[in-house]
C-alpha cells in the first residue's frame, strides 16, 4: 500500500502533510510531519497542486483558504477538532459587541467563519508573539482558555478569553505531573500550552508540538515526560533513539487524529475526496487573519 500511495502521489502531483499526532504509518508516509504552524507555512509554500492533509478539520480548512487554486483533501470527512467548534460566529460577535476596543485573536483551532470574524490567527507555537504584535490593549483570545491563560501570563495586555478546551490536553493533571515525576526523576516535563495552568506549573518547559521536538534534540537531558496526545512519541523516539519518552498519560489520545489510516490515504489519492473548501467570502476574510500571523516573527 506505502509503493501504491507513493506512486499515485507521484502521478497526481500531490503532497502529504501530516500533523504530529497522527498515526505512525501515516507519518511514516508523509512528506512532512509537523505542528499547526509549520504545516500552515508549508500549505502556503508548497509548488504541488494538490495537498493530502492528515490531520483534522481546520488544519485542511486553513490550506484551503491559504492556497485556494489547490485540490485539498482530508482523507477523513468526519476528522474534526471538537474545540474549534466550541465558539460560532454570532458568540464571536455579541462577545466583540462586548468590547467594542479589543483585538480579536483566533486560535487556529477554529472554524474558517470564526476566523473570518477576527483580527489575526495564532498557533501554539506564536501565540504570545501574536498577542505581543498588537497595539491593542485588550485583547480577546478564542476559543481556548488554557491558551489564553498561558498568553496572558506572558503578556502585559489584558487577555478576555473563551471558554472552549481540548479534551484530550485539559484532562491531564497535577497529580499525573508528580506521579510521572517520582516514577522518572531524572526526566524533563514538557507540556503543551493548551493544558490547565495548575498542570503547567508543574511542568519544566510549555512548547507546541514542533518545540517539543526541537527542544529534545538540543537538551542534555536522556529522558522526557511528554504532556500531549501520544502520537508526538513517535516522532521523538524515531530522530532521538538513544533518549527515553514517557507519555503523561496513555489515555490522551485524539480520537479524531487517529481516524486517518493508510487505506483512507490512498482513497483520497485515488479520488481526490473528500475535498476541502471554503466559500469565497469567508475564504477572503479568514486568510487576512492567517496571513497577518504568518508575517508575525517568531
Ligand atoms: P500544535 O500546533 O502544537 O501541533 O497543536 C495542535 C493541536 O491540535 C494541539 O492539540
Ligand atoms: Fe483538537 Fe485537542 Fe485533537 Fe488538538 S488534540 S485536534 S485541540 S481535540
Amino acid at each position: 500500500m506505502i509503493e501504491e500511495i507513493l506512486a499515485l502521489k507521484k502521478e497526481r502531483r500531490a503532497v502529504i502533510l501530516a500533523h504530529n499526532y497522527q498515526i505512525p504509518s501515516v507519518q511514516d508516509v508523509a512528506d512532512l510531519v509537523g505542528d499547526s504552524l509549520e504545516l500552515s507555512r508549508a500549505a502556503a509554500r508548497l509548488d504541488e497542486g494538490v495537498i493530502v492533509f492528515c490531520g483534522v478539520d481546520f488544519m485542511a480548512e486553513t490550506a484551503a483558504i491559504l492556497s485556494p487554486q489547490k485540490t485539498v483533501v482530508l482523507p477523513v470527512k468526519g476528522a474534526w477538532c471538537p474545540m474549534a467548534h466550541m465558539i460560532t460566529p454570532d458568540q464571536l460577535r455579541d462577545l466583540k459587541a462586548l468590547y467594542p476596543d479589543a483585538a480579536i485573536v483566533c486560535y487556529v483551532n477554529s472554524t474558517a467563519e470564526v476566523k473570518a470574524e477576527s483580527d489575526i490567527c495564532c498557533t501554539s507555537a506564536n501565540g504570545v508573539q501574536v498577542v505581543n504584535s498588537l497595539e491593542n490593549n485588550q485583547v480577546i483570545f478564542i476559543p481556548d482558555r488554557n491558551l489564553a491563560a498561558y498568553v496572558a501570563r506572558h503578556t502585559k495586555k489584558q487577555i478576555i478569553p473563551w471558554d472552549g478546551y481540548c479534551y484530550v490536553h485539559d484532562h491531564f493533571t497535577p497529580d499525573e505531573v508528580r506521579a510521572a515525576r517520582a516514577l522518572h526523576p531524572g526526566a524533563e516535563v514538557l507540556v503543551h500550552p493548551e493544558c490547565r495552568p495548575d498542570v503547567i506549573d508543574q511542568a519544566d518547559f510549555v512548547y507546541s508540538t514542533a518545540g517539543m521536538g526541537r527542544h529534545v534534540s538540543s537538551s542534555a537531558a536522556r529522558e522526557f515526560i511528554i504532556g500531549t496526545e501520544v502520537g508526538m512519541i513517535y516522532r521523538l523516539v524515531k530522530e532521538n533513539p538513544e533518549k527515553q519518552f514517557y507519555p503523561l498519560s496513555e489515555k490522551a489520545v485524539c480520537q479524531n487524529m487517529k481516524k486517518t489510516n493508510l487505506e483512507k490515504v490512498l482513497r483520497a489519492l485515488q479520488t481526490l475526496e473528500p475535498r476541502v473548501s471554503v466559500p469565497e467570502d469567508i475564504a477572503a476574510r479568514a486568510k487576512r487573519s492567517i496571513e497577518r500571523m504568518l508575517e508575525v516573527k517568531v
